[in-house]
């Protein structure tokens, strides 16, 4: 496994591999590596003959009070996570090499920005498009890999991938979960037991709307009372900053929960903001 830091390292393998005739599959990450990330690798390892994963805590998608500085910086553990898992190009830069003096260039994706966490983070998105876009630029990739927990996200590179034509075919990858259903997540380490505890609430709450929605089809509003009152109950130490049920191509609200919408919801614990979703289509039994 080959571990670099410069951009001109990173096109040189990669043009080898290419060269080689591999397909070529990119991970982009923050680092602190958990079971989510590894799925993302381990579909990218089936897809493509060679991989490259990306670590880099990115400070433009954070907010000034967010908590950057505090992100979860564990090298040593993710280089050995990648080479147990068949990775074979690391690119760790640092921010001198991703956002050289007098970086002016911000990738906004009009209003998809704007919803569900784009309502506290509002900048957030806009420094997830700038660095992905710099990072499809750098390696070129054939596909790249994204995990449904950030749904937003991944809906959101799709349409700058389609709007900018990147030529690269984006793969979305299903949410992995602790054992009480908690999806996994960097920031799970912030939180102390009892928050801890009541995040299993987040996903059970979600399982609950799913299944009232495929049952009886109800009101968006009366499946995110439902989830209020799951949350209220089960995880009393979370402020729920949103709830709400979307088009999941649009982002936008709907008020009904016919055909497929996407369930969304934020909570702040101490320590720790949390966001989970769950895809749901009313005419299927679903898991
Ligand atoms: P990060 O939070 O490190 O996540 C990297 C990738 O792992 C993202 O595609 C994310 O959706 C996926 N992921 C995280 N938790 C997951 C889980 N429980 N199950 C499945 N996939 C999961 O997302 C980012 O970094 C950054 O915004 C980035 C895209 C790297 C740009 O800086």
């Amino acid at each position: 496994m080959e571990i670099v830091g410069t951009i001109e390292e990173v096109r040189k393998f990669v043009s080898r591999a290419a060269e080689a005739e591999n397909v070529i599959g990119l991970v982009p990450t923050m680092g602190g590596l958990h079971g989510g990330h590894l799925s993302l690798i381990d579909a990218a390892h089936e897809a493509c003959g060679y991989v490259v994963v990306s670590i880099f805590v990115n400070p433009t998608q954070f907010g000034p009070n967010e908590d950057m500085d505090r992100y979860p910086r564990t090298q040593e553990a993710d280089l050995d996570a990648c080479r147990a898992h068949g990775v074979d190009l690391v690119f760790t830069p640092t921010v001198e090499v991703m956002y050289g003096r007098g970086f002016r260039t911000v990738v906004n994706i009009a209003e998809l920005a704007g919803a569900l966490c784009g309502r506290s983070r509002p900048t957030h998105f806009a420094g997830v498009c700038t660095v992905v876009a710099k990072l499809f630029n750098i390696v070129g990739p054939c596909k790249a890999f994204f995990g449904q927990k950030d749904f937003q996200q991944a809906v959101i590179i799709r349409r700058m991938v389609a709007d900018l034509n990147f030529p690269v075919d984006i793969v979305t990858c299903p949410t992995v979960r602790e054992r009480d259903g908690l999806a996994a997540s960097t920031r799970n380490q912030y939180l102390s037991p009892e928050p801890r505890g009541q995040a299993a609430a987040l996903n059970a709450g979600l399982r609950l709307a799913a299944e009232r929605i495929r049952q009886s089809h109800p009101t968006a509003a009366e499946v995110i009372n439902a989830i209020r009152g799951h949350l209220a109950t089960a995880a009393p130490g979370g402020k729920v900053e949103y709830v709400q049920i979307v088009d999941p191509l649009t982002l936008r609200d709907v008020e009904v929960t016919e055909g497929e919408v996407l369930v969304a919801l934020a909570v702040k614990f101490v320590g720790a903001r949390l966001i989970d979703n769950i895809l749901v289509d009313s005419r299927t039994a679903g898991p």
